[in-house]
Formats: structure tokens, C-alpha cells, sequence
């Protein structure tokens, strides 16, 4: 369902950026029903000379990749779209994406989340901006630390991978995307936020719903209810009891005299659940999607363990999880050049700027050895993602568990894979694989 917002006196339609698999569904309906102008059902740079349909159109595989690079070259850094029917722009160079990204006064990064998130989750720093969101982040962003996050993975996130593929080694087929990446980043945030265990088979779905406040208001509450009621004993016992998790952590920081409020607590544990697990798992899936694809490298890697941490690497440049942004411009301003009115919606266009030909050599060539390694995946400035160290570990984590417990691991050959897909997050639906039981 989609639903329309009223902001500052302008319809939008607002969306998540982070698209809930209902929505997904959605999406892949729609693209059927999207003007095109070439024939190919996916369209490219202009609909005939209408701006594509960005948001609600799935573009798998290489679709985004090609439908990006022919807005590049229609219209250079900055071009028209249509996002979810309003018309909007996207950002499509490297540096002019990192300066957008930087110009936090001008466009500042608080206001979408404010109406995506704000009335499931509570007010957060994701949805503030200035001085208030700088006091927020630090109340909470040291507990993603990298020492306590590399000893978080180590002694626990690992384990956990194991322990997943414990339930699947046996058979010697199955699914690594439902039986595995969409799985362990929503334990694996759990433990880290100190939740207790026993909701493994429901903790995706309340992440995917805190997600689609907009989509699902009904669904958005419910979830967050059960979580709250998850959570509140947490935050009173972490109070007196102090364990090594983040929300003993939140309940004991201090920033210039200034401490978090339980509902403050409670909050910030509901954003992180959410958007800490959802991305990492999309992440995951395109990795694994990405190497079953390549049984070379795939082989290579299980050669070379020093080589892994590149291909998580570059596996964030290449087909990254959150490909588009969006910002809501509320002044209005200039854009390499392009005015650019006030309330317009902007999508920060990560995945084209990790594939700016004037920044990355050869850059739809997926090259674990290439020397520049600088993306856009997880933002820049003041806004830069504070989970991006745990993401990354959790990642390679996941794969070197998969690679020792998974020996000839392949793809089932009688199976179509779908790719990788969607504008807001990018994900693999399913991988279904074979490998040697053991
Ligand atoms: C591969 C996985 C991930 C990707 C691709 C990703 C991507 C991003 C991006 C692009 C931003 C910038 C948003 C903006 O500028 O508006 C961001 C911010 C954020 N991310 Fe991540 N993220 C990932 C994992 C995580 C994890 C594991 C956590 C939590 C533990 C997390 C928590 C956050 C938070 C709280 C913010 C808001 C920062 C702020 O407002 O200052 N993310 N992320």
C-alpha cells in the first residue's frame, strides 16, 4: 500500500528507504506496469520523455547498474526521476554525492527519517539533525566501537554463524539466504543489544515492520508493542546489572553531564534492531550471490584467506545494500550546477557513485584487487553509518564460516537464482546450493 504524506504543505509521497518485503512485492508488480521506452521491461534513462519511476521499479541484476549509468550520460552528475510519482532528483557522481552528503546544513539528513520513522520507533538521532543529533550520537554510538565490536564477534557472532549452519550442514542442500543471511545479522543485533534469546523466529519480522511505518502503519505498531515489551524489562534489569551489551551501555553513558532517558533507550535499541539487521542481511545475500556466481573466485578465496576481507570490500562497492538515499531538500538548493526547488525529494545514488568511471577504473567489474576501496555504501560526514565496522566483521565473519563448513559449495544447477534486487534495499530473495554433507 502506499501512502501519502502531507510535508510543509507539499504532497509526498513518502516512503521508506529501507523497503519492507511486502512493499518488494509490491515493486515487482509495478515494474510491469512502468512506462518504458526501449522495450526492455526494466526501461532505461528516460521513459519515453517522461523521468523513470525509480522507487517502486525492482530492477534486478544489472537493470540499476545500466539504468544509472544512462542517466550519467544523459544528464550528468544530476538527473530528473520520478520517486514514488514525485518528482525528484538523483545524484549520480562520486564526488558530488560526497559534497551533497557533507552539505548537512543546506540538505540536512534528519528530515526523511523524521516521517518514516519517527512515530514507530521514536525520536532518534537518525532523524535529527545539528547539534541535537551530535549529542545523540554520542550517547550512543560507543558501544560500535571497534575493539568491543571485534571481541563481540569473535566470542559470539561466530559461534552463532555455526550454530546456524549446524541446523543445514547435513543435508547438503538448501538455501543460504533463508536459512542463513536471513538469519543471522537479526541474532547476531540481538545479542549484541543484549536481547534476550528465544525470538529467533520472529525477529526479522519485526525489523522489516519497524521498517514500514509508512507502508503498514497498523503491522509498524504491533511490532514495535512486542518489542517494547522485549526490551523495557531489559533496560530496568541493565540498570542495576550491567552486562557487556549495548543497552547496558546506553543506560550508563554520560556525554557532558547528559544521560539517555529510558524512553530515549528504548528508542535508539528499536532503531538499531531495525536498521542494524536489515541492511547487514541484504549485504550478506548479495555477498553470497555475488561469489556463487564467480565458482573461480569462490575458489580463490578458500585459497587465500587474506584476500576475503577485498571481496566483502568490494562487494559493498559493487552492489551495495541501500543503492539509493533519499534526502528531502526542504530549502531548496544548488546541485552540481541544477537549482534544485524546495521540498524536493534527492537520492543520494550510492550505487552509481561506487561506479563513477572518473573515481573507480573499470567499475562494473566486480575486482577484489582493485587499490581504491573509498565507497559511498555507507554515507559520508556527520551522518556516516556507525554500524559500518560491525557490518563489515559480521561479513566476513559470515563467510568464513561458510567457506569452512560448506566445502564444493555451488549453486543447484537446475534452479533459476534470481539476482539482486530493489531501489531502497538491495537483496537475493533465495540461493538455493548444494555442498559436500558432512
Ligand atoms: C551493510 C550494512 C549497512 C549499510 C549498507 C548501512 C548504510 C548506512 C548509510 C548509507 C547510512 C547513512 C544514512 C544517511 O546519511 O542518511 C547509515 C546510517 C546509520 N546506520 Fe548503517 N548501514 C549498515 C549497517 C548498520 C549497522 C550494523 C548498524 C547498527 C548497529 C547501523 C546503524 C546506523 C545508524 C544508527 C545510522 C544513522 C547515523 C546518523 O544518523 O548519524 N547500520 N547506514
Amino acid at each position: 500500500m502506499e501512502v501519502i504524506e502531507v510535508v510543509g504543505g507539499a504532497a509526498v509521497r513518502a516512503t521508506n528507504i529501507l523497503t519492507p518485503p511486502a512493499e518488494q512485492r509490491i515493486c515487482t508488480e509495478a515494474a510491469t506496469l512502468l512506462p518504458v521506452g526501449t522495450g526492455d521491461r526494466m526501461g532505461m534513462a528516460t521513459a519515453g520523455n517522461e523521468p523513470l519511476e525509480i522507487a517502486l521499479n525492482p530492477m534486478p541484476g544489472r537493470h540499476l547498474h545500466d539504468h544509472l549509468r544512462a542517466l550519467r550520460d544523459e544528464h550528468g552528475p544530476i538527473a530528473p526521476v520520478h520517486f514514488y510519482g514525485m518528482p525528484s532528483y538523483v545524484i549520480l557522481d562520486y564526488d558530488e554525492l560526497r559534497a551533497f552528503f557533507t552539505a548537512q546544513e543546506e540538505f540536512p539528513g534528519g528530515e526523511v527519517y523524521k516521517h518514516q520513522l519517527e512515530s514507530t520507533i521514536g525520536p532518534t538521532f537518525i532523524s535529527m539533525d545539528g547539534s541535537e543529533h551530535d549529542v545523540y550520537r554520542q550517547l550512543v554510538t560507543p558501544a560500535f566501537r571497534s575493539r568491543a565490536t571485534t571481541r563481540f564477534v569473535d566470542s559470539q557472532l561466530t559461534p552463532l554463524a555455526h550454530q546456524m549452519l549446524d541446523g543445514i550442514v547435513s543435508a547438503g542442500e538448501g538455501d543460504l539466504v533463508t536459512g542463513f543471511a536471513d538469519r543471522l545479522p537479526f541474532w547476531a543485533i540481538s545479542r549484541k543489544l543484549g536481547l534476550p534469546d528465544g525470538y529467533e523466529d520472529r525477529q526479522r519480522g519485526w525489523a522489516h515492520a519497524l521498517l514500514s511505518e509508512l507502508s503498514d502503519p497498523e503491522g509498524a505498531k504491533v511490532a514495535s508493542a512486542e518489542l517494547t515489551e522485549l526490551i523495557a524489562p531489559v533496560i530496568a534489569d541493565r540498570r542495576s546489572n550491567p552486562g557487556d551489551d549495548v543497552i547496558s551501555q546506553l543506560v550508563a553513558n554520560d556525554y557532558n553531564g547528559r544521560r539517555l532517558t529510558d524512553a530515549e533507550v528504548l528508542s535508539h535499541v528499536r532503531l538499531l534492531f531495525a536498521v542494524g539487521a536489515t541492511t547487514t542481511s541484504d549485504a550478506l545475500s548479495n555477498l553470497l550471490w555475488t561469489l556463487l556466481n564467480r565458482p573461480e573466485l569462490l575458489r580463490r578465496l578458500r585459497e587465500e584467506p587474506d584476500s576475503r576481507p577485498s571481496a566483502v570490500r568490494e562487494l559493498l562497492r559493487w552492489e551495495p545494500p541501500v543503492p539509493l538515499l533519499p534526502r528531502m531538500a526542504l530549502n531548496g538548493g544548488v546541485i552540481a550546477g541544477v537549482e534544485v526547488p524546495p521540498m524536493s525529494i534527492v537520492l543520494g545514488g550510492i550505487a552509481s557513485a561506487n561506479r563513477d568511471p572518473g573515481r573507480f577504473a573499470d567499475p562494473d567489474t566486480f575486482d577484489i584487487d582493485r587499490p581504491d576501496t573509498d565507497v559511498l555504501t555507507f554515507g559520508f560526514g556527520s551522518k556516516f553509518c556507525p554500524g559500518s565496522h560491525l557490518a563489515k566483521l559480521q561479513l566476513l565473519a559470515a563467510l568464513e564460516v561458510v567457506l569452512d563448513r560448506l566445502p564444493e559449495l555451488q549453486l543447484l544447477d537446475d534452479e533459476p537464482v534470481p539476482e539482486p534486487s530493489g531501489c531502497n534495499l538491495r537483496s537475493v530473495s533465495s540461493l538455493r546450493c548444494k555442498w559436500t554433507a558432512s
